[in-house]
């Protein structure tokens, strides 16, 4: 291959070297006509494969976020998932997906915990391995992100994160260090500084990732994460989006004044070629991409959302029999998150609410009891109609004066112009549909977007205003602009005629229009309390209650941390109430992270859904009923309390700069130094069978245990192995996650399970590299981090 490269190479001059190593569009990068390299798409990522567009008529797979997967502790599944996301790149054209997201929990106040596996390293580091290598084995590009210490999101593009190396190199690189092992061809660098280094000039790109880990493939720039021309020099050797500001012309002329050597473009442009032979974009065949069909998909989602559903609580009310009529309540039970917000959204075909998956098997009565109406619902489908095509949705103009430059169909309320350049030419974007009540009431009817916005209903300006944002990150700008609404009386079956016109703003050059644009509605609603006081009578009258809680895009998200761990609105009320009505209350947390549960001991059952992708609803029903096992074991440690939490702190100090002092103590390992209890310990989880573990012995730094299902239904086992070293003569952790493995095992059946423990599980980071401190370890063996019932000496 470098043979190839080299000869690829001496074909470019400066300019063709140059426009190789910026992007070509907002998620495309460069090709060369001339060299037979055609322009490689890359599109998002962590959670499905959106494609390089943000459109509802190119719908994508919704696959269950970081924690959810993480949750199942199962590579196994995770190469599978790595499949379906093969298969949904090729089918959009894609060459490299930018994921999975392998920053650690290092605060449950972190704006994409949903996004990233885990509070620890080496469980974050086998799935992230087992994604990179499932995605990569069918010509797939994985891209590992983001490098390194982005774990919040508080002054993202700017804070400096100051970590000791010990820290950074056991905690926080490990995970990449494992996905370099595991063959990456791409991994993204991180918008904040670390050491005051901005990262895409960091050295830490050279060493250990380029140098002693040895990767050779394409370190790509958050979008917009290169900050200078000169930085060019360092490791980067991608920058995107395109087309390029800061790389492009002023590179040019920096490498002519000789204040960036060519040799380091060149170096860039080797990667990025060789990336290109990887991924079939130069020379050969691609390799054939895996086979789903709808169905398929639909199975494989449905099945890794149960796997990776935490039962944390269960007073044996689960699993529910055929048929039970329950009281089905709580806002996210017909209002649910599918996914976590930002650059991890794609937008799925097809979605099963907790509401349709569950009616399809028991008895329900729904009512939501409380509304989180901080947000319009994007007008759904059924309620609309496009004026030109006479069928449900909306249309879409892009208008130049009078001129009509662009008629679209849409069928989606909530619409994202992102690198649009067709808008760029259009002074005003334009939204027209006739709008049908379907009760009758006070509607509310609004509009999402940022700039000079107006909503006419039939034929009357009742919204006339420039719209402006309060926040500082530009994703909240685009993916929640603020909302404007008014209330209308509309009798049952009214129709109204809705135009929406908003400004395009300026372009940004090359790239174009970056806007978000919602048509948004609310039904008419009881009030409040009627609304609450309805659902602790249907749940006084049921067999059980299920209450669907969870967060919101408003307060769990990309581009924002969160300020406190409380469910929002009256949701916890609702919880107590209705237990104090129904013993036998089911709650189901709908949160891409912790959140506080202060009724947790009052209600039969708690399940962590966390944001579980498309088909949430069949899978919560599979669950419900004991279709399916709860698959899950907690990735994270879950507080009881806020101010129980040891490391909390996402914000820079007014340097700037957010210290690391907890060093390697994060997570588990910083709660078991507290000595606080959390609500839920680390790798906790219930199944719907009994364990008994026995016979723990050791060979070399090979553990073998005994499983026995002592329950009377089959089911699946997390054999979770730690490492403790009493009177170390080096800081450590109270112990520590040195290996997993899943079993499954039939009822009154054993199985023998083999823990094989990496020689790194036992070294730490010295000034002079890694080290062993000579002696005996003791092993720890069970199915939690507190639940350790097997200890033996191991050396
Ligand atoms: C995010 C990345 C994402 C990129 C492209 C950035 O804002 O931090 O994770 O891949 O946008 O959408």
């Amino acid at each position: 291959m470098d043979d190839r490269i080299e000869e690829l190479l001496a074909k470019l001059d400066l300019p063709g070297k140059l426009r190789l190593i910026s992007g070509s569009g907002m998620f495309r990068m460069a090709g060369d006509p001339a060299l037979g390299l055609a322009e490689m798409p890359v599109s998002d990522g962590p959670s499905g494969v959106r494609g390089e567009h943000w459109d509802e008529r190119d719908p994508s797979v919704s696959l269950p976020s970081g924690t959810a997967v993480a949750a199942s502790w199962d590579p196994e599944l995770l190469a599978e998932i790595g499949a379906l996301i093969a298969h949904e790149a090729r089918r959009k054209g894609v060459y490299a997906v930018l994921g999975p997201t392998i920053n650690l929990h290092r605060s449950p106040l972190g704006g994409r915990h949903f996004e990233c596996f885990s509070e620890d390293p080496v469980l974050t580091a086998e799935m992230s391995a087992a994604y990179v290598t499932s995605v990569q084995a069918h010509g797939v590009s994985a891209c590992p992100k983001h490098y390194v210490a982005n774990d919040s999101e508080t002054d993202r593009f700017t804070v400096d994160i100051q970590a000791d190396d010990r820290t950074l190199r056991e905690l926080y690189l490990y995970p990449f260090e494992r996905s370099v092992q595991a063959g990456a061809w791409m991994v993204m660098d991180a918008y904040n500084s670390v050491h005051g280094v901005t990262m895409t000039e960091n050295r830490l790109l050279d060493e250990p990732l380029k140098g002693s880990w040895g990767f050779d493939g394409v370190v790509v720039s958050d979008w917009t994460a290169v900050r200078s021309t000169a930085g060019a020099a360092k490791g980067t050797d991608l920058a995107m989006p395109g087309p390029p500001m800061l790389w492009g012309a002023p590179l040019e002329e920096a490498v002519r004044k000789g204040e960036v050597p060519e040799s380091a473009i060149d170096e860039k442009v080797r990667r990025i070629l060789r990336f290109a032979i990887r991924v079939g974009a130069l020379d050969g065949e691609p390799t054939p991409a895996p086979e789903f069909s709808d169905a398929q998909a639909q199975e494989l989602v449905r099945r890794a959302a149960a796997a990776g559903m935490v039962l944390v609580r269960n007073d044996g009310v689960l699993p529910l029999a055929p048929r039970t009529e329950i009281a089905l309540l709580g806002p996210h039970a017909a209002l649910p998150r599918f996914m976590g917000g930002g650059s991890a959204t794609v937008i799925p075909a097809h979605t099963t609410t907790p509401l349709e998956g569950l009616e399809a098997v028991l008895s329900v009565t729904h009512t939501p009891g409380v509304r989180l109406a901080e947000k319009l619902v994007p007008v759904p489908l059924e309620l609309v109609t496009d004026p030109e095509t006479g069928t449900p949705g909306l249309s879409l103009r892009y208008l130049d004066g009078d001129t009509v430059l662009d008629t679209q169909h849409r069928t989606a309320g909530n619409l994202m112009l992102f690198g649009d350049k067709k808008a760029a030419e259009a002074g005003a974007i334009e939204i027209r549909a006739r709008l049908r009540a379907d009760v009758a009431g006070d509607w509310q009817i609004g509009v999402g977007t940022l700039g000079e916005a107006r909503l006419e209903l039939d034929g009357e300006t009742a919204i006339s205003e420039t719209i402006t944002f309060e926040g500082t990150d530009p994703v909240g700008a685009i993916l929640y602009p603020p909302q404007r609404s008014v209330t209308r009386a509309l009798a049952d079956g009214q129709e109204v005629e809705v135009r929406v016109t908003v400004a395009t703003p300026p372009a940004i050059p090359g790239l174009g229009v970056v806007l978000g644009l919602t048509f948004g509605v609310t039904r008419p609603q009881r009030s409040e309390e009627e609304e609450f006081a309805a659902a602790v009578d249907a749940a006084r009258k049921a067999d059980a209650a299920v209450v669907v809680v969870g967060t919101t895009e408003q307060i769990e998200s990309e581009g924002f941390d969160r300020t406190d761990l409380r469910l929002p609105g009256r949701q916890d009320e609702l919880v107590a109430a209705v237990a104090a009505v129904n013993p036998r209350t089911i709650v189901v947390v709908n949160s891409g992270a912790p959140v506080e549960l202060p009724w947790r001991d009052d209600v039969a059952a708690v399940l962590l859904s966390w944001f579980p992708g498309q088909e949430f609803g069949a899978a919560l029903a599979d669950v419900l009923t004991g279709a399916a096992e709860p698959g899950g074991r907690l990735p994270t440690t879950w507080p009881a309390r806020i101010d129980d939490v040891p490391v909390l702190n996402t914000t820079p100090d007014n340097a700037g700069a957010l210290r690391y002092t907890e060093g390697i103590h994060v997570g588990y390992r910083a709660w078991l130094k507290n000595e606080v209890a959390p609500a839920y310990p680390f790798g906790h989880g219930l199944g719907y069978t009994t364990w008994e573990l026995s016979d723990l012995s050791v060979t070399g730094r090979t553990a073998t245990v005994t499983v026995t299902n002592t329950g009377d239904r089959a089911g699946r086992q997390v054999l979770q192995a730690y490492l403790s070293r009493e009177d170390s003569e080096v800081e450590r952790p109270v112990r520590w996650l040195a290996g997993f493995r899943g079993v499954t095992v039939e009822p009154g059946a054993s199985e023998t399970v083999t823990l094989e423990l990496p020689a790194r599980a036992f070294e730490h980071w010295t000034e002079t590299g890694w080290a062993v401190e000579p002696g005996a370890f003791t092993l720890h063996v069970g199915t939690s981090v507190t639940e350790l019932p097997l200890t033996a000496d191991i050396a």
